[in-house]
């Protein structure tokens, strides 16, 4: 195991952002983990697990170590007619494995096509994407705690996976080393096209049979056309969860703003997509400094370069204050600060 010392985490976060940490190492297998978390020296030391730093914000030097996850590896745990179970190391880069088992003829991950990151980051928040979240693919996923080195498995009712959120992101926050996660997937040819823009998109591509593969490339082409590509502009995605609100704001701003984007959700509340907030205040395609939001996608806060995370932080706190003052609504942040 090699321990680098002030490593430049540029080319590990998509923002891009020229922090720098303490100490870097990479975790190959669960052997390296464990040595790593007995280790004298370094087990005293602030610890950070890192993916591909596709949902971090790094506001300055990381003094500590980070364990760059590199644990990699597919195995088919059962397969019968209708179902296979896969065994993923959570070093995986997420979309490679979404091809792979669309090759495989193992259906189910589509619409989560092209999300950035790693396999063993995406029960962290429950990624989600066109009418799918990785809880309704779960199965089980194996962690150590970092404080004990002792492996723990935690099936989908112990992660209390929510929307952009789980157990993870909560209450167990930093405290465990996700190193595989377990998927059940289909190996029947079905479909999710319950989002309108994936049935757009199907629409205009004439097919005589729509696909798996179809659906995949749809939300590819859909997510290439709205989102930047931060190999080209580093960014985070999402920077902000969409707003869930009660139904007498709901009705207090319909009044005041007729064309209020919303979407209903269970017991009267009401989803608000954070994009329209961030866009009616004028912020959409901003260019702030070296910061600012997307030009096709205003929950996207973007680094046009030199940024640090201080700048994005604050260009952010300046976003919440005047969705709040705007709209009276609190956004909170889908990004982790680190
Ligand atoms: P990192 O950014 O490296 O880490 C994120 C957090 O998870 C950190 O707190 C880290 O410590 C922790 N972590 C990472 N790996 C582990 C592990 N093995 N064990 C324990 N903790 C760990 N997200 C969506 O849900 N839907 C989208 O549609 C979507 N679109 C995106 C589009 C773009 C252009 C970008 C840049 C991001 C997008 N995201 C989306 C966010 C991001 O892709 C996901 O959150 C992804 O799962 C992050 O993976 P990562 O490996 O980069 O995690
Ligand atoms: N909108 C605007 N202006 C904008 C952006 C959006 O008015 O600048 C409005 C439009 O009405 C649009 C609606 O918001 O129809 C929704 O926008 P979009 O379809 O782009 O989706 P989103 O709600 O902004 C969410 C996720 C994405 C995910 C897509 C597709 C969150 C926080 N974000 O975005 O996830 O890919 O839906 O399912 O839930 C991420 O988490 O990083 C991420 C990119």
């Amino acid at each position: 195991m090699t321990i680098q010392e002030n490593i430049s985490l540029k080319p590990y976060n998509t923002f891009g952002l020229n922090a720098h940490a303490k100490y870097f190492t990479r975790i190959g297998n669960e052997d390296n983990l464990i040595a790593l978390l007995s280790d004298k020296m370094l087990s005293t030391e602030k610890q950070l697990v890192l993916g591909s730093g596709s949902n971090i914000l790094l506001k300055g030097d990381f003094d500590g170590v980070v364990l760059k996850n590199e644990i990699f590896g597919k195995e088919v745990i059962s397969e019968t007619e209708d179902k296979v179970l896969v065994k993923i190391g959570a070093g995986e880069n997420w979309h490679q494995f979404v091809l792979w088992s669309l090759e495989q003829g193992y259906f189910g991950l589509e619409n989560l096509s092209l999300i950035p990151g790693t396999v063993g980051a995406s029960p962290i928040q429950n990624i989600g994407a066109y009418g799918l979240e990785l809880k309704d693919v779960f199965e089980s996923l194996e962690a150590i705690e970092v404080k004990t080195g002792k492996k723990e498995v935690f099936f989908k009712k112990d992660c209390n996976f929510g929307y952009r959120n789980s157990i993870f992101k909560k209450k167990y926050k930093g405290q465990f080393y996700i190193t595989s996660v377990t998927l059940r997937l289909s190996r029947k040819n079905t479909v999710n096209v319950s989002y309108g823009a994936i049935q757009k998109v199907l629409t205009e591509m004439e097919l005589e049979q729509i696909t798996p593969k179809a659906v995949s490339d749809a939300v590819i082409q859909i997510r290439s056309s709205k989102l930047p590509n931060p190999a080209v502009i580093g960014n985070a995605g999402s920077f902000f969860k969409n707003p869930a609100i009660n139904q007498s704001l709901f009705q207090d701003l319909q009044k005041k703003f007729p064309s209020l984007v919303f979407y209903p959700l269970a017991n009267n509340y009401f989803k608000i997509p954070a994009g329209w907030l961030i866009e009616q205040c004028g912020w959409k395609g901003k260019i702030v400094g070296n910061t600012g939001t997307y030009k096709n996608q205003a929950l996207v806060i973007v680094n046009h370069g030199h940024a640090t995370g201080k700048e994005i932080i604050d260009l952010t706190e300046k976003i919440e204050n005047s969705v709040l003052e705007k709209f009276n609504i609190k956004l909170d942040r889908e990004v982790n600060i680190v």
